[in-house]
């Protein structure tokens, strides 16, 4: 008889196990492996045996290959984190918490992308039909021809868009809620996932009309499901931004079809989300003007885009053995080694202090380029004495306190200048000139001791 093959997927990671356990070995969740099918390509008949592969010269792919054409997503921060648009015949998938506006945004840019008279379908899963006029009413878009279907079956997705002529975009919210009757796992399982994923995009690709999933994030904020989802797609972009904050991030983490790191800032207002031209502006709207301790200005990039921000730090006494470091919006290890580098390299004692250091407005810096910065915050708290006001810091700094060049040195200096800053303290070395700007070199965070 023949033996039904059968394994134990995490549904977090898509981790697999010969059997069931409580806890997930590789990212300790519980609770989330359950049985499912288990599919051999080996078992599968061959029939593609004996055909040839289209054989192509790199050196003139000029002939073969055409530029991928693109399409205006009608908002300026989302056709920059795609890289200039959306690529026509792409695979998108777009990942962040519940409520962060991921339908908010892919209904408005359904409703600009039906206004060009091109086809677009919206596919809930979730909602019912009138929350999503509801929604529409809202953001003022309810007469755009956005076709609109609830479903969840693949096959009956599938039928759908084939019946319709010429399909522009398809959004599908979400691929968490999507299922195939080949299997019987429930939908969001890792199975179900990876199959519903694969013949939609396979069918994007054949028909060539771009396809954009909403996926759930689990409680680390990584899209749910099997990383296979993220290495299926052309793009993965996740939506960010903390609930108390009405703004909102939406950063590439892989695009083959442009830069990633690259970020999008966009505003959630009463009537939907606006794209945010000047980001500086507003990560450094609620700073204090004559400087305050503790407050420094990063000047920092993202993807292609300069962005300043304030690092703010705060130390205090403390009588524990062990005493408290906490970082939001930089890496915690980081932060330890910086406040090393301060007490070796610099002479100050921070054992016996709690030190918390904090990236102002919610985002996330991942540039080594803050170590500087995050420097002189933490100095400036120690000595209780502010920077000048009109300064911005950047630059990495070595374990041994030597400041180290960054990338795209103009860059920040324009956009600092524009914001109006006069001095610049950055790593020496560098050839820039930014007229009235004074740009202060520093080779070792020891003489760091003058600006304060
Ligand atoms: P939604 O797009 O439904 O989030 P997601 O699909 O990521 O779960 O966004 C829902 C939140 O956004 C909800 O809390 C209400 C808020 N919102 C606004 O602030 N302004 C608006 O114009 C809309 C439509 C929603
Ligand atoms: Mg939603």
């Amino acid at each position: 008889m023949a033996k039904l093959l059968t394994k134990f997927v995490c549904s977090n990671c898509g981790a697999a196990f010969p059997k069931w356990s409580g806890k997930c070995e590789d990212c300790n969740s519980w609770n989330t492996i359950s049985e499912e099918p288990e599919i051999s390509i080996a078992n599968k008949k061959a029939t593609n045996q004996n055909v040839l592969g289209k054989v192509l010269k790199l050196n003139n792919l000029d002939e073969d290959i055409k530029e991928e054409e693109r399409l205006c997503t009608g908002n300026i921060e989302l056709d920059r984190v795609l890289g200039g648009g959306l690529v026509k015949d792409s695979v998108v998938l777009i990942g962040g918490e519940p409520g962060i506006g991921k339908s908010t945004i892919l209904l408005e840019l359904a409703s600009f992308v039906a206004n060009l008279n091109l086809t677009t379908l919206y596919i809930s899963g979730e909602e019912s039909l009138n929350q999503i006029r509801a929604r529409a009413a809202r953001l003022g878009l309810e007469k755009s021809p956005v076709k609109l279907i609830c479903a969840t079956s693949v096959s009956e997705i599938s039928a759908t868009i084939s019946s319709l002529s010429d399909v522009t975009l398809v959004i599908i919210d979400s691929i968490q809620t999507v299922y195939s009757e080949e299997f019987s796992s429930s939908p969001g399982t890792v199975t179900q996932v990876r199959a519903t994923a694969s013949t939609l995009s396979n069918m994007a690709k054949q028909q060539g009309f771009a396809i954009i999933f909403v996926g759930h994030v689990n409680k680390d904020g990584q899209i749910a499901g099997p990383k296979v989802l993220e290495h299926m797609v052309d793009t993965v972009l996740y939506f960010e931004g903390e609930r108390g904050h009405h703004f909102r991030i939406v950063r590439a983490v892989k695009n083959r079809f442009g830069a990633v790191n690259e970020i999008g800032v966009f505003e959630m207002t009463s009537s939907g989300i606006k794209a945010v031209t000047n980001p500086s502006e507003l990560f450094l709207s609620g700073r204090s003007k004559n400087g305050a301790s503790g407050s420094v200005v990063f000047a920092g990039t993202s993807g292609s885009r300069p962005i300043l921000v304030e690092v703010q730090s705060l130390l205090t006494a403390s009588y524990a053995p062990m005493p408290r470091r906490a970082v939001i919006g930089w890496d915690n290890s980081r932060l330890s080694m910086i406040l090393a580098i301060i007490s070796t390299r610099y002479g100050i004692n921070l054992a016996d202090k709690e030190v918390y250091l904090n990236i102002a407005g919610g985002i996330e810096i991942d540039e080594p380029a803050l170590d500087l910065a995050a420097i002189c915050s933490i100095i400036s708290s120690y000595k209780n004495k502010a920077l000048s006001s009109d300064m911005v810091v950047f630059g990495e700094v070595g374990l041994s306190g030597e400041v180290r060049m960054v990338n795209q040195m103009e860059a920040r200096l324009k956009e600092a200048s524009k914001l109006g800053f006069k001095k610049a303290l950055v790593p020496a070395g560098h050839k820039v000139k930014i007229s009235g700007m004074e740009i202060i070199d520093i080779n070792h965070v020891k003489s760091l001791g003058d600006f304060f």
